[in-house]
């Protein structure tokens, strides 16, 4: 076994027989390298503060637990659970050769530490063989800056002719019994990112996604946390599995008391055969712990900040064609959108879906990805010119995974669509799905993609996904192929990067179908939901930002009327609902009135001033007793500045939400509080607390945290935003 390097000494134990101890960030990763088997996880949670080795020796004798009654003796449950050393909830490996190596028990020949610098994540690296089953294992435990936890496990066949049959590698980490509830996500269509509560038990609750991709229902994050926890009270331990394929997450207590958080790749059956020597790495799984779900959240927020940090660039002002024309493109019509578009100070033009050739509407066209000769008879030229000389950025769509039946590429390609048992999958918004792992189909894809990055000037891309995968087979075999077709994705979207190294990508699928930090390392932002009524929009973007920075979030003022869901709302809750994200437009503006059209401007302007707090700051929901309120904003790194809203979103049962606690000040900083709103309009309300009335009030931040400040009673889909500044700031 080699020595882990002795680097960090005062936070460190020793080796063998011995403790690794990570600290970052208010957060302690504690593993146990105990006999010569898998290290444990002994601690994760808060920081448990410089160990010294006699310290960690204590400790372990501390967290030791007594021998079992009543069932055979184990070890702790290891990152991978073993089922060899009793444990009998979800094994980490499943698979065999043929019947035989399904049960391994893994020994320990190497240990590394890399811990060298507070500013650095902290990572420990275990290799472990069962040389009975010829298998070795490997696994990477990271603690980064923001205290979020890494890991991921990887298997390599080791025998010498033999194949061996994976069904699945899951990594886990333990939860202390003090976790009592569990909360994830779902959705649909229009309506992602529905929270679910309920109690944790004995049993396993395990969430999969079998759709080949993340899903409108997916889980995002997984949380378990100590009883009644909300956004700023509480324990929480989350979990989230960065992977646009199938995926699985679960939180299992079992009898003995034990509690894990796992999650990694759903495999479907056959799907990965390791032939001699050849290895699997599951996708990174993600921990985050907090003091209540916004410092969880702020874990992933600073991970992803740091990711996108040597591309970013401020946000610019979207607008999209999609609610604005749908299919109906005609360059006059596009020319007078761009032109109200620069009006208003939008900064970049995206033209949606129906650009190519035979889309006419959503039944043909996929696939296809030239300009329409008889939509464009010049190409798109006119058009980006057009934009660019109007000082707009131009932004294109594209479905590049995608194909419909209806298209010369089926008609020529047949081979090339995903398929298993002699039959075209069901379809799905009348497209089937092109197999990226057949190396012409992923050159012609490729190929179409960067002769049209090449002839115009195009500074983003909306790279959409709009169908779930079915019966996803590799032809001809017809073998199961979500694994490979997502790895080729990957490696597209990684291509298209690497030769276009300005440009910016979107991910869309439906909406906000495609979500996790998969997919998130190689695009620069993601779409909502294909839902813009403010009042849905207020939930799914709550929800969303549990694990993404309103920066990465697209979020657009739609018409009044909403698409979806037919309720009206207010350009100022529309704009005031889109302000905390990545703000766009997706309405027909060349229509509207010269009224509305000043006052979206000046939503425009008051975005442009305060983008730089909005999506650097830290964002805070407070856990506001009356659920017809919901409190929400950014704070400041330095918490000298915040925007907070206040949002009616439902009729509340008594009349008044009484005074609400205004979440993440500095208490020692004065803040001015006062009422916001775009030039020239003002927030008129029927029943105002005098500090609005009068303008604002100059309260300490203990106090506005403590005492609060009296809500104004709103009606569903008004919203009040506040700024903030501590004395002797400017902003
Ligand atoms: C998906 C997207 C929409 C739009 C349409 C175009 O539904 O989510 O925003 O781009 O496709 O067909």
């Amino acid at each position: 076994m080699t020595v882990p390097q002795q680097t960090r000494p005062a936070t460190r134990g020793s080796t063998t027989d011995g403790f690794v101890h990570l600290r970052r960030a208010g957060v302690s990763l504690l593993l146990g390298v105990v006999d010569e088997g898998l290290p444990v996880v002994l601690h994760w949670g808060g920081d448990l503060g410089p160990l010294t080795d006699p310290d960690l020796a204590d400790l372990g004798t501390a967290l030791r637990r007594p021998v079992r009654r009543g069932a055979p003796d184990g070890r702790p449950v290891g990152v991978v659970p073993e089922h060899t050393h009793a444990w009998f909830g979800l094994p980490g490996l499943t698979g065999h050769r043929a019947g035989r190596a399904w049960s391994p028990r893994f020994v320990r020949t190497d240990l590394r530490v890399v811990d060298e610098v507070e500013t650095a994540p902290a990572c420990a690296v275990v290799t472990a063989r069962d040389e009975h089953a010829a298998l070795e294992l490997e696994i990477t435990l990271e603690l980064d800056q923001a205290g979020l936890v890494r890991l991921r496990a990887g298997v390599r066949n080791l025998a010498p002719a033999d194949p061996y049959q994976l069904d699945g590698l899951l990594v886990s980490l333990p939860v202390p019994s003090q976790a009592a509830e569990v909360l994830d996500l779902t959705g649909r269509w229009c309506r992602e990112r529905a929270p679910q509560r309920r109690p944790l038990t004995v049993g396993t609750w395990l969430r999969e996604g079998r759709r080949g991709r993340s899903g409108l229902d997916a889980t995002l994050l997984l949380v378990a946390g100590t009883s009644g926890f909300g956004f700023r009270s509480g324990e929480v331990w989350g979990l989230h599995v960065g992977w646009s394929g199938n995926h699985r997450s679960f939180v299992e207590r079992t009898p003995e008391g034990e509690t894990v958080l796992g999650g990694g790749e759903l495999l479907l059956p056959g799907e990965l055969v390791l032939a001699p020597g050849e290895r699997y790495r599951t996708p990174w799984v993600y921990g985050s712990y907090g003091r209540g779900l916004d410092e969880m959240s702020g874990r992933f927020h600073a991970h992803l900040r740091r990711m996108a940090s040597p591309r970013r660039r401020p946000r610019p002002v979207v607008v999209n064609t999609w609610e604005a024309v749908y299919f109906d493109h005609r360059l006059d019509r596009l020319m007078a959108l761009a032109d109200a578009a620069a009006r208003i100070g939008a900064e970049r033009f995206v033209l949606d879906d129906g650009w190519f050739r035979g889309r006419r509407d959503d039944r043909a066209g996929l696939g296809d990805w030239y300009v329409d000769p008889d939509v464009w008879p010049t190409g798109l030229h006119p058009l980006v010119d057009h934009v660019r000389g109007l000082g707009l950025e131009f932004g294109l769509w594209v479905e590049p995974e995608m194909v419909n039946p209806d298209s010369e590429l089926a008609r020529n390609h047949p081979d090339w669509l995903l398929s298993t048992g002699g039959r075209l999958p069901r379809p799905s918004r009348w497209q089937q799905v092109l197999d990226l792992t057949n190396p012409e189909a992923y050159a012609y894809v490729l190929g179409r993609l960067d002769a049209l990055l090449n002839e115009y000037d195009i500074a983003y891309l909306k790279w959409d996904h709009n169908r779930d995968l079915l019966d996803a087979g590799l032809p001809p075999s017809g073998r199961p192929g979500v694994h490979a077709q997502t790895q080729a994705v990957y490696r597209l979207l990684d291509t298209v990067r690497e030769r276009h190294p300005r440009l910016e990508i979107e991910s869309c699928a439906s909406g906000g179908g495609r979500v996790d930090l998969g997919i998130l390392a190689r695009t620069d932002r993601i779409w909502g939901s294909d839902c813009l009524d403010p009042l849905e929009r207020q939930s799914i973007q709550r929800w969303t930002q549990l694990l993404v920075p309103p920066e990465l979030v697209g979020s657009h003022v739609g018409k009044p009327r909403s698409h979806h869901t037919g309720r009206t709302h207010s350009l100022a809750f529309r704009a005031g609902t889109a302000l905390f994200g990545s703000f766009g437009v997706e309405w027909d503006i060349s229509t509207i009135s010269p009224e509305e059209e000043r006052e979206l401007a000046g939503w425009v302007a008051l975005y442009r001033r305060y983008r730089d707090l909005i999506h650097g700051g830290t964002v805070v929901r407070a856990d506001h007793p009356d659920p017809a309120l919901w409190v929400h904003g950014v704070v400041a790194p330095d918490r000298r500045a915040a925007l907070i809203a206040l949002v009616g979103v439902e009729t509340g049962t008594v009349s008044s939400p009484g005074a609400v606690r205004l979440p993440g000040l500095d208490p020692g900083y004065r803040y001015t509080v006062r009422p916001i709103a775009p030039e020239p309009a003002t927030t008129t309300l029927a029943a105002a607390p005098a500090w609005f009335t009068d303008g604002g009030v100059h309260l300490s931040g203990r106090v506005l945290g403590t005492a609060g400040l009296q809500a104004p009673p709103l009606r569903p889909g008004e919203l009040v935003l506040l700024h903030l500044a501590a004395d002797g700031t400017g902003r």
